[in-house]
C-alpha cells in the first residue's frame, strides 16, 4: 500500500508564521478525540478544527478505505483468516491517498474519489472488522503518528490517545447514549439518500461496538487523562465551546 498524505502539505503551509493559527496561540497543538460510532466525533472534531485553525485528520476513513478494498473483492464481514491475509494483500496493492485538512478529508483509492462511497452501512461494518486485523493497524497507525508529531491538528478516531497520541495536548472521549447515536446516524444516512431502518442501524452499531470494544488489538477505551463529555443532552455549539474552554486552560497565556 502506498498512502500518500497532502495533509501534510496543508500542514506545512499551516506552519508558515503561523499565518493561519490564532493569533494567540503560536505553539503547536495535538487533540485527540475518540469514541463509538455516532457521538458525534467526526462533526465536533472536524468544526473544533476550523476554530482552532489546524488540520483535521479522521483516521475512521482509512480504515474505510481498506475496508472498500475488501468489499469489492467480494469479502464477506465476517472476516477469517484467509479474508483478513487478502485484505492485507489489497492493501499492499492500491494506492490510498487521504488529503484535506481544515474543513473535511477526501479519500482516494488509485485516484478515485471514494469519499461518499465509504459511507455506506456495509462499509461501517467491513471497517470495524478491517481495523481489527493488526498488519492493518500496523501500516495505518504509524503515518497518523507521523502527521500529528510533524506539525498537530485534531484527530479523531477509536485509539487515538490510547495508542496513536497518548501525549496528546488534550485527550477527549466523546459518547452518547445508544439510542441517541443510532438516532443520529439514521438521520445522517437518511440525509446522505441510504435507506436503512432504525432496526438496522441499532443492530449495526451493537455489532460495530461489540467489535470496536471487544478486540485485542486497541480496543476502544477511554484514554487515561481525557476529559469524558456526554452529548447526549448536548448541542453541538456546546459541545464546542466546552472544548475550547479545555483548549484555552492549556495555554492560560495564549503562549
Ligand atoms: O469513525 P468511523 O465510524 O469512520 O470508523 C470506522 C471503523 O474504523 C470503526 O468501526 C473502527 C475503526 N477505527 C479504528 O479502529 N481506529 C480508528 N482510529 C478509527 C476507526
Amino acid at each position: 500500500m502506498i498512502l500518500r498524505h497532502p495533509v501534510q502539505s496543508v500542514l506545512i503551509g499551516l506552519s508558515k508564521g503561523n499565518r493561519l493559527m490564532p493569533p494567540k496561540r503560536k505553539q503547536r497543538i495535538l487533540v485527540a478525540i475518540d469514541g463509538p460510532a455516532g457521538a458525534g466525533k467526526s462533526t465536533i472534531a472536524a468544526r473544533l478544527a476550523q476554530r482552532l485553525e489546524v488540520p483535521y485528520l479522521d483516521t475512521g476513513a482509512m480504515y474505510r478505505a481498506v475496508a472498500l478494498l475488501a468489499l469489492r473483492d467480494g469479502l464477506p464481514t465476517a472476516l477469517d483468516e484467509a479474508g483478513a491475509a487478502r485484505v492485507v494483500e489489497l492493501m499492499e496493492n492500491h494506492r490510498i491517498e487521504v488529503s484535506g485538512g481544515i474543513s473535511g478529508n477526501r479519500i482516494e483509492i488509485d485516484g478515485d474519489d471514494v469519499s461518499s462511497e465509504i459511507r455506506t452501512p456495509e462499509c461501517s461494518l467491513m471497517a470495524s472488522a478491517v481495523s481489527a486485523i493488526p498488519e492493518v493497524r500496523q501500516a495505518l497507525v504509524p503515518m497518523q503518528r507521523r502527521l500529528g508529531l510533524e506539525k498537530g491538528g485534531v484527530m479523531e478516531g477509536r485509539d487515538i490517545g490510547t495508542v496513536v497520541f497518548p501525549d496528546a495536548d488534550l485527550k477527549v472521549f466523546l459518547t452518547a447514549s445508544a439510542e441517541e447515536r443510532a438516532q443520529r446516524r439514521h438521520r445522517d444516512l437518511a440525509n446522505h439518500e441510504v435507506a436503512v431502518s432504525i432496526d438496522e442501524v441499532r443492530e449495526q452499531q451493537n455489532r460495530r461496538d461489540h467489535q470496536d470494544t471487544s478486540r485485542s488489538e486497541s480496543p476502544l477505551q477511554v484514554a487515561p487523562g481525557s476529559v469524558v463529555v456526554d452529548t447526549t443532552d448536548l448541542s453541538l455549539d456546546k459541545v464546542i465551546e466546552r472544548l475550547m474552554a479545555e483548549v484555552a486552560n492549556l495555554f492560560p497565556q495564549g503562549a
